[in-house]
C-alpha cells in the first residue's frame, strides 16, 4: 500500500487527460472475428501466418486517425504494437514477422507515434507478453529453460527497442502475462531498464506477481482494486473501479464485447460511452480515473463509421462541457445519484445531468458552501438560485433538454465546494441517529405509527 500517494508532476498529464483512445489493430482484423481469432478458433498457424504476412492495409492514414482522435477529445492514445498472435506492427530487429518486413512494408508504430505526437496527443504503446507461436512461453522456465531464455530475451529486447526508436513514450500497456509471473519474466528488472530509457513513462500493472520481491505480489491479471502493487496504474477491464493508492484507467469497448474489428458487432450508444467517461471522472479524484475507450479499425486501416459517429458526438459535447471532465478532482460531493454525476475543480461544482425531467427547478441538498453563481454550461445561461441552509434551489431550467447528451450545471462557490455529514456518508452509511433526527424534525400533523403521535 502506498498511503498518501501523491501524483508526481511528470504524471500530472495523465490525471488531467481523463480520456484516452485504445486502438486494437493488427492482421487479425482481416478475419473480422476479434483479436484472438487464432486461439479462439484454434486456427492453423501456418495459414494464419500466411494471411498475416499478406496483410496490407492500404487505407491506413495515421494523420486521419490522429485528427479524428483529437477532434473527439482524446488526450492520448495507446496502439497495440503486438497482440497475442505475435505479429509486430513495427520494424523489429528481432523478427521478420512484422508489417515492416512483410507485404505492407511499413512501420506502423513509427507512423502512428509521429502523427499522434504531431497532433498534440500523448503516446501509449500496448505490448502483449504472450506469443501464441512460441511453445516455450507456455512451457515456462522450469520445463524448458533454454527455450524460455530465448523467449524472455526476445520480449525484453522488443520492449527496449520500442522505447528506444520512437521518441518519447508516455504510457505503456503490458498484457497477456498469464501463465507467467514477474519472476519468470524478470519484469521488475525490465521495468528498471524501461525507466532508464524513458524516465517519465507510466507502466501498467499487468506484470505478473512476484514471489521473490515482497510488495510486488501482483495479481498480474485484469483485476481491479489494490490487490497488486506492481505497476504505476491499475487497469480495470470492462469495469470502472477506483483505486485509492495509485493511478487507474478503466479500459472499455465501444462495442459489446471484443476489442479488434468484428463484423456484425453491436455498438453501445453514445450516452452509455459518455457516461463511462463521466463515471471515471467522478470516481477519479486525485488518483487518475481515466477512461481508455477502444476502437478496432478495419483490416484496411479505417476507424469504423459507427465509432467515428459516436466519438465525434462526445467530442462536440466535450467542446462545450470539457471543463467538467478534464483536470477535475473527482466528485460525488452531495446526494445526486438520482439525477446524474458530479465533478469538482477549484471552487466549482459541476452537475452532469443524466436524466432531464423537464422541471424548471432543481433541488440540491447538503451543499454547505456559499454559492456565488449558477450557470447552465450547455447554453451559457445564468440561472437564478436560492440557498436555504444546506439546500440549494436552482431555477429557470428549460423544459426541453438543451443537449441530446448530458446537460451540465456549473455551480461556483466562495471556496472549495463543501458538504455536511449527510453528503459525506450518504443514506446507508454512518450513524442512523442522524436519519432518526431528521425523521423527527418538523413532523407537524401527519400521521405516525410509532406509537407516539397520531
Ligand atoms: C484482455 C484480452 C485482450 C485485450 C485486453 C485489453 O486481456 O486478452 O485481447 O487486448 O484485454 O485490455
Amino acid at each position: 500500500m502506498r498511503e498518501g500517494f501523491v501524483v508526481p508532476d511528470k504524471w500530472k498529464w495523465f490525471t488531467e487527460s481523463r480520456y484516452g483512445l485504445f486502438i486494437h489493430w493488427g492482421p487479425y482484423a482481416q478475419w473480422g472475428r476479434g483479436e484472438q481469432v487464432l486461439f479462439r478458433e484454434h486456427l492453423n498457424h501456418e495459414e494464419y501466418a500466411e494471411q498475416a504476412c499478406a496483410w496490407n492495409p492500404r487505407h491506413f492514414d495515421p494523420e486521419l486517425w490522429a485528427y479524428t482522435a483529437k477532434k473527439a477529445g482524446f488526450k492520448y492514445a495507446c496502439l497495440t504494437t503486438r497482440h497475442h498472435d505475435g505479429f509486430c506492427l513495427w520494424d523489429s530487429a528481432f523478427t521478420d514477422y512484422s508489417s515492416a518486413k512483410q507485404a505492407a512494408g511499413r512501420d506502423f508504430v513509427k507512423e502512428y507515434t509521429e502523427a499522434f505526437r504531431k497532433a498534440g496527443l500523448r503516446i501509449g504503446l500496448y505490448y502483449s507478453w504472450i506469443d501464441w507461436r512460441l511453445p516455450a512461453y507456455f512451457d515456462g522456465p522450469q520445463k524448458d529453460p533454454e527455450g524460455w531464455e530465448i523467449v524472455r530475451t526476445y520480449l525484453h529486447n522488443q520492449v527496449k527497442e520500442l522505447l528506444t526508436n520512437y521518441g518519447q513514450i508516455d504510457h505503456f500497456f503490458f498484457d497477456g502475462v498469464w501463465p507467467r509471473n514477474a519472476d519468470d519474466l524478470q519484469s521488475v528488472e525490465l521495468l528498471e531498464e524501461m525507466r532508464k530509457l524513458q524516465p517519465n513513462i507510466l507502466i501498467n500493472n499487468r506484470l505478473g506477481y512476484s514471489n521473490k520481491i515482497d510488495g510486488y505480489r501482483a495479481d498480474g491479471g485484469i483485476g481491479a482494486g489494490d490487490s497488486d502493487t506492481l505497476g504505476d496504474f491499475g487497469t480495470p477491464e470492462h469495469a470502472i473501479a477506483s483505486e485509492a493508492t495509485r493511478l487507474w484507467e478503466s479500459c472499455q469497448v465501444t462495442t459489446w464485447r471484443l476489442w479488434s474489428h468484428v463484423i456484425g458487432e453491436r455498438w453501445r450508444n453514445t450516452d452509455v460511452l459518455l457516461d463511462m467517461l463521466c463515471e471515471c471522472a467522478e470516481k477519479g479524484g486525485k488518483h487518475g480515473g481515466n477512461l481508455l475507450l477502444n476502437v478496432g479499425p478495419t483490416a484496411d486501416g479505417q476507424f469504423p463509421p459507427e465509432f467515428v459517429e459516436r466519438a465525434l458526438e462526445i467530442g462536440r459535447w466535450l467542446d462545450v462541457h470539457g471543463e467538467a471532465i478534464y483536470g477535475t478532482d473527482g466528485g460525488s460531493l452531495t446526494e445526486f445519484i438520482t439525477r446524474g454525476r458530479q465533478t469538482m475543480k477549484d471552487n466549482k461544482l459541476y452537475l452532469i445531468i443524466r436524466f432531464w425531467d423537464g422541471r424548471p427547478e432543481l433541488r440540491l441538498a447538503d451543499l454547505t458552501s456559499r454559492v456565488l453563481d449558477v450557470e447552465l454550461l450547455t447554453t451559457g445561461q445564468s440561472l437564478p438560485f436560492e440557498q436555504d441552509g444546506d439546500t440549494l434551489i436552482i431555477n429557470g431550467l428549460p423544459r426541453e433538454a438543451p443537449t441530446r447528451l448530458f446537460p451540465v450545471i456549473r455551480i461556483t462557490c466562495d471556496g472549495k465546494p463543501a458538504t455536511n455529514e449527510w453528503g459525506e456518508v450518504r443514506l446507508w452509511e454512518g450513524d442512523p441517529e442522524r436519519v432518526a433526527a431528521w425523521a423527527r424534525e418538523r413532523r407537524g400533523a401527519s400521521v405516525y405509527v410509532d406509537g407516539r403521535e397520531r
